[in-house]
């Protein structure tokens, strides 16, 4: 029996994607599903994302496009690799690749297959990228190869969580540059792309032809205010026992917690196998019933304890407890309290917990 559960709202999913593809219009929606679509299943939300409006995804290993290809005929794009790979199966899968340096560019050009390739600048980031001072180099070799088309030029942005950072106009400005410096040595380019979901949703201006988002699609807001997203991810498990404790007595290792008067105590199997951070002691609200309800002592390997107090609402063994998403904390309470952030609560569940899915008919 699945007593833990990552539930998955389709609906949601569709809902977001619509909701991204009609915000940025005429620009092209590429679709982020890497890391297993931010832990929602990209075989599943790759289909429902395709059916409401993406045009592309992009994931980061070649062994998630590869599998991605599986589950959809669009075009995967994938930025992570190494140039010591043996490309044929990917690119005889179509799957296109991003170009983060020189030495990427030198071993497509040496691999000899035909593929469809992208080209990663560093407007300013410092991770992966080519830098501006092999720009013109990369661009004449990917030119210059019969075997290669070249999609166009793509850049990440360090600083979009923070709307008012003048450094996104400064990355704005090198990629404008990239792109012109490319079509002035004879490529089309037809297909740029700069935004993630933070400027997705701040900056228009920066659209170029396609945005490249993840987290707005599983609903999830990367900023402050109510941009019209629907949570798709619920943390769920079921109450395995609940049971009464007197005024003065403990619960858990090393009875951390004590009970101030009589009543009673829940026990969800969830613990830091499962993902959850053992330091979640005390400030996690667990969600029974559409209630919060306080963890109370040690996060165990298997399982946390919640206190029911005297029970008001009659909670039951088997009744659902949210551990973040809808009738829960969200992710973004969840990672405040964590001092993290939405995008590596979504990526917590783990160990015991299995994936489920509602909607999407
Ligand atoms: C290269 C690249 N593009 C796009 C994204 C999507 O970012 P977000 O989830 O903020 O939309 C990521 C995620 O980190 C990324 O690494």
């Amino acid at each position: 029996m699945n007593l833990l559960r990552t539930r998955i709202d389709l609906d949601a999913i569709a809902h977001n994607t619509r909701l991204v593809k009609d915000l940025v219009a005429p620009a092209e929606l590429m679709a982020v599903v890497k890391a297993d679509a931010y832990g929602h299943g990209a075989d599943r939300v790759a289909k429902v994302m395709a059916d409401n409006g993406a045009d592309r995804f992009g994931v980061a290993t070649i062994a998630e496009a590869v599998a991605l290809t599986e589950h959809t005929e669009l075009p995967v794009l994938a930025w992570i690799w190494s140039a010591d790979e043996d490309l044929a199966e990917p690119l005889s899968r179509g799957v296109e690749l991003g170009v983060p340096s020189l030495t990427h560019a030198r071993a497509l050009v040496d691999a000899a297959i035909p593929a469809r390739v992208a080209v990663m600048a560093d407007t300013g980031m410092h991770r992966s990228g080519i830098d501006e001072a092999h720009w013109e180099e990369a661009f004449t070799l990917l030119r210059d190869a019969e075997h290669l088309t070249v999609t166009g030029v793509f850049s990440h942005l360090a600083c979009a969580d923070e709307p008012q950072d003048p450094f996104t106009d400064a990355q704005a400005e090198v990629f404008r540059r990239a792109v012109a410096l490319g079509r002035g040595l004879g490529l089309d380019l037809p297909i740029n792309h700069l935004t993630n979901s933070p400027a997705t949703l701040t900056r228009p201006d920066l659209y170029f032809d396609q945005v490249r988002p993840g987290l707005i699609l599983y609903g999830l807001d990367p900023l402050p205010g109510d941009h019209g997203l629907t949570p798709a991810m619920t943390w769920a498990g079921d109450v395995v026992v609940v049971k009464p404790i007197k005024a003065g007595e403990g619960t858990s290792y090393s009875l951390t917690w004590r009970a101030e008067q009589d009543g009673y105590l829940a026990v969800i199997p969830c613990g830091y196998a499962d993902g959850l951070p053992r330091r979640v002691q005390g400030a996690l609200e667990v969600g029974i019933g559409g209630k919060l309800y306080p963890q109370v002592g040690r996060v165990c390997m298997d399982q946390i304890i919640v206190d029911l107090g005297e029970n008001p609402y009659g909670v039951a063994q088997g009744d659902e407890a949210v551990l973040f998403g809808p009738g829960g904390m969200s992710a973004a309470e969840l990672a405040d309290m964590l001092g993290t952030i939405n995008y590596e609560v979504a990526c917590l569940p783990k160990g015991r917990t299995v994936r489920t899915y509602e909607g999407g008919l």
